[in-house]
């Protein structure tokens, strides 16, 4: 029988958080999380329905960057391991004000590990991205090797964070590692992000903002087969490692668009090609060979079937959505192509 743990998961009410938070609370039995999230425009308790009941599942809203609280929840709950997914995640958002990507993606990291060391937590797993690569000509992928070319305020936050986790290994002995995954998609992702924007767009029979060309590559992964590896990393990566998680989906966002627009019925007349994103990287592809060969993760989810349950789920799950798109989000799309 596996030893209790508590692991403290951040921002776990976001995106891939919460979809982590679900995914251990079935998979580990024995584990005990502890979950801090801000809940800023991108955290939402709604993601957790299910979870907040959960004796194993402990919400606190706060924030990573301060000390007390994170130092008072490593003793009070004596903390083993840390996953650091919160973030502020959105390019775009980082090139109209990118002040908070540095307050928490930055000092929010140096934060959590400062603490990490002091409560000598056994662990520290920091989510990171493939956008820390900077971007890619037609040919070729990123491996771990790669050099560090952020090209966004938020790769640059990214990246500094990662270099900060690699300092304290180096540095203080610490027992930290590093995942860099490529694009995500499923449910419970916030509809800034183009794919559930374009599914949200297409159902309300709305354009749908293609940046550029709309030539660009991303590499999607379905979420679950992240948290998978984030899983199977924590547990047996190494530490000072970096593992880069990438399914080998490329596909330019015309095409994904195009295939939302089949899913759901809708005519490519709905298409809009809109002034494109400043310093938009052309393309990302992962080199997961280290993860497959050394930790035996595989990819369970593939593209087309992920994508139609992804559409599916948008679907069932309007109410979700709409709340999402008041307030806030209407206010961030009034300020998002001035002066491009
Ligand atoms: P998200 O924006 O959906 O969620 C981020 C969460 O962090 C939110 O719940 C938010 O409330 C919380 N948060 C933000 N600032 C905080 C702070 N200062 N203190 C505490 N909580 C705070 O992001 P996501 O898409 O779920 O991404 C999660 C992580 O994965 C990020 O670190 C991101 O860089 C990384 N990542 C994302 C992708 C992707 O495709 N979405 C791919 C690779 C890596
Ligand atoms: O690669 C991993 C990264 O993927 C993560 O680190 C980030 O947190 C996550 O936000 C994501 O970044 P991207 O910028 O690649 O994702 P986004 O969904 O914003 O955009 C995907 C592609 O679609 C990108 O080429 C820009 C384009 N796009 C995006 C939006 C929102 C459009 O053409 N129209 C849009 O309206």
């Amino acid at each position: 029988m596996t030893a209790p743990q508590t692991l403290l998961v951040t921002g776990g009410a976001g995106f891939i958080g919460a979809n982590f938070v679900r995914y251990l609370l079935d998979a580990a039995p024995s584990v005990r999380i502890v979950n801090l999230d801000a809940l800023t425009y991108a955290g939402n308790l709604a993601n957790l329905a299910g979870c907040l009941d959960d004796p194993r599942h402990v919400f606190v809203r706060g924030n990573i960057t301060n000390s007390e609280l994170v130092g008072y929840l490593l003793q009070t709950f004596e903390v083993d391991g840390i996953i650091n997914f919160a973030a502020e995640s959105h390019v775009d958002r980082s090139i109209l004000g990118p002040v908070t990507f540095v307050e928490t993606n930055v000092k929010g990291t140096l934060t959590l590990l400062t603490a990490a060391r002091e409560a000598r937590v056994r662990r520290f797993l920091q989510i990171s991205t493939d956008e820390v690569y900077g971007s890619l000509g037609p040919t070729g992928s990123f491996r771990e090797d790669s050099p560090i070319r952020p090209n966004s305020p938020y790769s640059a936050s990214k990246a500094a964070a990662d270099h900060l986790v690699r300092a304290f290994v180096h540095t203080h002995g610490m027992d930290a590692l590093i995942t860099r995954s490529s694009n995500n998609y499923g449910p419970w992702q916030f509809p800034e992000k183009m794919i559930p924007l374009m599914i949200h767009n297409a159902r309300c029979d709305r354009p749908l903002p293609l940046y550029g060309d709309g030539r660009n590559v991303r590499d999607w992964i379905h979420v679950l087969d992240h948290c998978r590896a984030v899983w199977q990393v924590y547990r047996k990566g190494r530490s000072g490692e970096v593992y880069n998680v990438g399914a080998g989906n490329e596909r330019t966002n015309l095409e994904v668009v195009r295939t939302i627009l089949r899913r759901l019925g809708k005519p490519e007349s709905l298409i809009q090609f809109v002034a494109d994103r400043p310093g938009h990287d052309r393309r990302y592809a992962i080199d997961a060979t280290k993860l497959r060969s050394e930790l035996g993760w595989r990819p369970r989810v593939d593209f087309e079937s992920g994508i139609a349950q992804t559409v599916a789920w948008y679907l069932d799950h309007p109410d979700w959505l709409d709340k999402i798109v008041s307030g806030e989000y209407r206010k961030y799309y009034r300020t998002l192509y001035e002066g491009r």
